[in-house]
């Protein structure tokens, strides 16, 4: 009997699986404890008020119920939010709440795209922006996001042939992983592209809150014409650490969202209760966290940096995110080969560039979820085992 359809033929286990078994196979040989900045889920609590809404909505019988949709009052808080946070009006059918935005790159392309349709993606990319198209048979072309283009799409680049048959791109910046932020002026490029070529846009904000050294994120709605061309997600997981907790939103075309809505329909009955009612605390009454959160993540960037440069290792300065984008040295074959080398000399799980697609070959990601002892020691293992002294 044959199990697997031919579509999973593309899907191997994701790097965290095949990371999680390197840590425990060095911690069973070495009888030491790995530092992890492979997996970037947050670990900064969400506020006390959001969590304590969460508490009291869950001690209610009736919060059980299927959902279906979003309450009003979730709407009227996206909206409020996209209002004050990014000056972005919303109509009542204009918006939808996910289970997190991980929902709607695994899903929405089965509701947009028919066999074969282009949809173009960035290289790196956040692994489900390939899959979640491959998902639905569509083709992937890559954008490659270069280091001396400062990692945006360069639209000059793509072959008009492409673009002319390309259904969707894919855009997302704050980027994971490379960490960049996109001016205004990249943004209205896309826009008169994506016009140009009618090609639909998912601009993908996971990070819009996690934006260093005093600038501000913004949202891809903000700019005039986006809503024309494309939808934005936009996720509780970093702004708010509720990443466990699966709430996200999808805002903008009012058309797209009514196709999408409709397969949704068909395959959820709508987010946990006590989860909206926490995110309707945290979009009223989160905000005070974001700061401190924000600030959390950049103090560890900034010691990261710190730590790494005694032990030779220059580490870019990441402008947002919660993450650390940085090149391997030359000597080794690629990332993955420079990953094993690392854990093994020092316990250090760093997720290879690979992982990410061809164009993250030569880099490493580290994620920024390890707490200020971690990282000195961290520096301190990097210090001994001289990798990149002299490379
Ligand atoms: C770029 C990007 N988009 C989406 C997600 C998923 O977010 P959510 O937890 O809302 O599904 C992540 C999570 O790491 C991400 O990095």
């Amino acid at each position: 009997m044959k199990i697997q359809s031919k579509r999973m033929d593309v899907f191997q286990p994701s790097i965290f699986t095949k990371l999680k078994l390197m840590k425990l196979d060095y911690t069973k040989r070495t009888n030491k404890k790995t530092i992890d900045f492979s997996v970037g889920s947050p670990n900064i609590a969400p506020e006390p008020s959001i969590m304590k809404v969460m508490q009291e909505a869950v001690l209610v019988p009736e919060n059980y119920k299927y959902a279906i949709n979003e309450l009003p009052e979730m709407k009227s808080a996206i909206h409020d939010w996209y209002q004050n946070r990014y000056g972005v009006q919303l109509e009542e059918d204009e918006m939808i709440c996910l289970q997190g935005s991980q929902e709607a790159l695994s899903t929405l392309f089965l509701a947009l795209c028919d066999q074969g349709d282009i949809v173009l993606v960035p290289d790196p990319y956040y692994p489900i922006f390939s899959d979640g198209p491959k998902i639905a048979n569509a083709t992937v072309e890559y954008m490659p996001l270069l280091e001396e283009n400062d990692y945006l799409i360069d639209f000059d680049s793509i072959d008009p042939e492409i673009a002319r048959k390309a259904k969707m791109m894919i855009v997302s910046y704050p980027n994971n992983p490379t960490c960049a932020i996109a001016p205004d002026s990249f943004y209205e490029k896309l826009i008169a592209f994506a016009k140009k070529y009618e090609i639909i846009v998912l601009h993908d904000n996971a990070y819009s809150e996690l934006v260093f050294d005093g600038k501000i994120g913004k949202s891809f709605l903000s700019f005039d014409g986006a809503k024309d061309i494309g939808i934005e997600l936009n996720s509780f997981s970093k702004t708010f650490g509720m990443a466990g907790a699966r709430l996200g939103v999808m805002v903008g075309n009012k058309e797209i969202i009514r196709v999408y809505n409709t397969l949704k329909s068909n395959m959820d009955y709508g987010i946990f209760l006590p989860v909206q009612y926490a995110g309707i605390e945290a979009l009223r009454h989160g905000g005070k966290g974001i700061k401190s959160t924000c600030q959390a993540y950049q103090d560890r960037r900034d010691l990261l940096m710190e730590e790494f440069k005694k032990a030779g290792w220059m580490i870019p300065k990441s402008p947002a995110t919660m993450f650390a984008w940085a090149r391997i040295p030359e000597s080794y074959k690629d990332s993955l080969d420079f990953t094993v080398d690392l854990l093994e000399k020092t316990g250090i799980v760093v997720t290879p560039g690979q992982a990410f697609g061809q164009q993250g070959k030569r880099y490493v990601r580290l994620a920024l979820v390890q707490d200020k002892e971690a990282i000195i020691e961290a520096g301190l293992r990097l210090q001994q085992a001289d990798i990149f002294k002299n490379k």
